[in-house]
């Protein structure tokens, strides 16, 4: 048997899925804040616009978080004043509080996320805030982001599993997601951050917040493939209308805060499975598995990508 000529799959138009799929990449973001050694600088500015050049639209570049907390993305301000920017590119960043904020509008950025926890004892983890805190910590950001006429996404992590508190309730969830919405935010990823969920349970929490007066069109799902489940439950979202799809290049990933988190579902797999089902993204998936590999070649370890794999391996 020949190797494949083109490394693309062969297509079959499946039903009841939308036309395209907006991918929300967060690679250097989600991948990159979890590496033991910080990558420099310069590579993850090319890495960045490798992956604008493959095509991704939107590329979470850094978080304005505490440097303390995530030492590997201390260079937030040199990384954005070296962006190449392109036209049609989107370069949100993370936010947690009014100081990162101040550093994010200093750095002429556009577009941020704040970034919530559906339980207690991650909100303490990760944020070192309450439940109720972190709502405290994030009103006044997403008020002036808006103000100052940035969009703004917000984040729920452990939406369907939590390392120490186990099921998280889709309620619990659903009342967190709507009240980071009312502050003013525009989008909710649902964060999977252990990558524990199945799909029955994103189906449950999808429900739960249409009950809850939250639209699938305000929705993405931001799944960790710990248990191989990422491309299973994005084909749930997808069914039930959600349209806009994290996932990060060659599968890197994880988070500093949340031991048993691995990494996000690869951008490539899920590019593979879009491709395969007609369903458009915009993405060249030849330069991006290029990326990739050789990213893999930089941080000296293969890419966890079964896509990657297949066709570099
Ligand atoms: P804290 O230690 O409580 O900080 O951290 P504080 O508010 O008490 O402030 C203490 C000092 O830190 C002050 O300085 C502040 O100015 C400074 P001092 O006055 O003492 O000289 N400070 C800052 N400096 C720079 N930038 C800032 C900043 N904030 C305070 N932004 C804080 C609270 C929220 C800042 C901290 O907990 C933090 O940075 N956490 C971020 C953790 C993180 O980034 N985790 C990973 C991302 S979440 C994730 O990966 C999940 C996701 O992918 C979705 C999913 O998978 O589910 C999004
Ligand atoms: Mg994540």
């Amino acid at each position: 048997m020949g190797a494949r000529d083109v490394g693309l799959p062969d297509r079959a138009r499946a039903e009841g899925l939308p036309d395209r799929v907006a991918i929300w990449e967060v690679g250097a973001r989600d991948g990159l804040q979890n590496e033991r050694a910080v990558v420099p600088v310069e590579v993850k500015l090319e890495f960045l616009d490798r992956l604008a050049d493959a095509g991704l639209q939107t590329l979470e570049a850094t978080s304005f978080v505490r440097p303390e907390w995530v030492p590997q993305l201390a260079d937030a301000e040199e990384l954005l004043a070296g962006l190449a920017r392109r036209d049609g590119v989107r370069y949100p960043v993370l936010v947690p509080n009014e100081r990162g904020l101040d550093r994010a509008l200093a750095a002429g950025v556009e577009h941020i996320a704040v970034f919530g926890s559906a339980t207690e004892t991650f909100a303490r983890r990760n944020l070192n805030r309450s439940l109720d805190e972190q709502y405290a910590m994030f009103e006044p950001v997403v008020t002036r982001a808006r103000a100052e006429g940035l969009d703004v996404r917000a984040y729920v992590s452990m939406c369907f599993g939590d390392p120490w508190e186990g099921p998280v309730p889709a309620a619990q969830v659903a009342a967190v997601g709507a009240r980071l919405l009312d502050m003013g935010c525009s989008q909710l990823s649902l964060g999977d951050t252990i990558g524990v969920a199945t799909p029955g349970q994103v189906e449950a929490l999808v429900r739960e917040l249409a009950v809850q007066g939250v639209e699938q069109s305000v929705l993405a799902v931001h799944f960790h493939d710990t248990y191989g489940q990422a491309l299973a439950n994005t084909l749930t979202a997808l069914r039930l209308g959600i349209t806009t799809v994290d996932a990060s290049a060659g599968g890197l990933g994880g988070c500093p805060y949340a031991e048993s988190a691995t990494g996000n579902l690869a951008t490539e797999d899920l590019v593979w499975m879009l491709e395969g089902m007609g369903v458009e993204t915009g993405v060249d998936l030849d330069k991006l598995v290029d990326t990739s590999a050789w990213l893999a070649g930089r941080l000296g370890r293969p890419s966890p990508s079964r896509v990657v794999r297949a066709l570099r391996g």
